[in-house]
């Protein structure tokens, strides 16, 4: 099988880090949010095709200088063309089924045991569902007789959810589907083509492992935190010459003498943090420098981002200013 994975959004939640890399970029648990989300895709997958945009050139020159163990290709839009115009757009050499997968969810899944689920009865499409309580920002299903998918409804408020079973953003269609998406302008898959997919046979998978969507500040910190907790985190020790408790992963060319972290951290490439300072639930990107006897909590630092001596940083998202 083939992987469709969707890279092309703006990430305007976690702006201003996303004015200069795409979200999928940031670090968690010591690597790009997008290679954990592709370590959940089988071995045997024979291409992953990223329908980039936002940015494209990043991702890129990222998967380039670190191949993720998949072939990979990439198909740019130049304007955002929404879930759907992005599938259609980059969605053409896709095998029949194909995953179909956001990049900017963490999950524990066996999408192995999904593809096999979607294949045993004959399905247009199968989408990992996981349960939450408020379920307000997502796509949420109701679902029928072997979990057919009835009705599957886009933000509702909560009187109108049909259940707490909301899109995961994994799944497994048929590629007929591509061509029910209209060519060539922005459309969203999940509000204006799901819907009428359903009489067609659409099924759910229910998950049972963590699942996360780090499409904000808030969920990317608690995603990474689940990736540290289910051992997915690399390059895990405390830098040299530095204290605190981990899990905090710490990429190449970090300097922190003297400075104090933990638990879960996430320190990008040549990150320098000053003496004294302490850092603990927070992702501080490749090139950023951490002044002296600042104090980080549940914050995002931007790459090459500079923080002055003595700043106190708590839940902020800190990046450089809208181009
Ligand atoms: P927000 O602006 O913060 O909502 O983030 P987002 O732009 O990433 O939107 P959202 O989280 O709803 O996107 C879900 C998935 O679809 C992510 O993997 C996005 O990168 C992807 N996506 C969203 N819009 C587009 C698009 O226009 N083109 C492509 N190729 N992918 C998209």
């Amino acid at each position: 099988m083939k992987a469709l994975v969707l890279i092309g959004g703006l990430g305007t939640r976690l702006r201003p880090i996303t004015y200069a890399v795409p979200k999928q970029l940031i670090p968690l648990a010591g690597k790009a949010m997008l290679y954990h989300v592709l370590d959940l895709l089988p071995r045997d997958v024979e291409e992953v095709v990223l329908a980039t945009g936002h940015k494209a050139e990043l991702v890129d020159r990222h998967v380039r200088a670190h191949p993720p163990g998949l072939p990979v290709t990439t198909v740019a839009e130049a304007t955002p063309l929404g879930t759907g115009g992005g599938m259609r757009n980059a969605g053409g050499t896709m095998s029949e089924p194909f995953f179909l997968l956001n990049s900017d969810v963490i999950a524990a899944a066996d999408l192995g045991a999904l593809a096999e689920a979607h294949r045993r009865s004959r399905r247009l499409g199968t989408m990992a569902l996981t349960e939450v309580d408020d379920t307000r920002p997502y796509g949420v299903a109701a679902l029928g007789a072997g979990d057919r998918i009835t009705a599957f409804v886009e933000k509702p408020p909560p009187e109108l959810a049909p259940s707490h079973w909301i899109n995961a953003g994994l799944a497994v269609w048929s590629r007929g589907v591509l061509d029910r998406i209209p060519p060539e302008r922005p459309v969203s898959f999940e509000q204006a083509v799901v819907p009428g997919l359903l009489g067609e046979g659409v099924y759910g998978f229910r998950l049972s492992g963590f699942w996360d969507d780090a499409g904000t500040r808030e969920r990317l910190l608690r995603s990474q935190r689940l990736l540290f907790e289910a051992g997915r985190g690399v390059a895990v020790g405390i830098p040299e010459g530095a204290r605190g408790r981990g899990p905090v992963s710490a990429m190449e060319g970090v300097r922190a003498h003297d400075a104090t972290f933990g638990p879960f951290v996430t320190l990008g490439v040549g990150v320098t943090v000053g003496a004294g300072a302490h850092v603990e639930n927070s992702v501080v990107m490749d090139g950023a420098v951490i002044g002296r006897r600042c104090r980080l909590r549940g914050t995002i630092v931007g790459p090459s981002v500079e923080v002055e001596d003595g700043r106190e940083l708590v839940d902020e998202l800190l990046g450089a200013p809208p181009p």
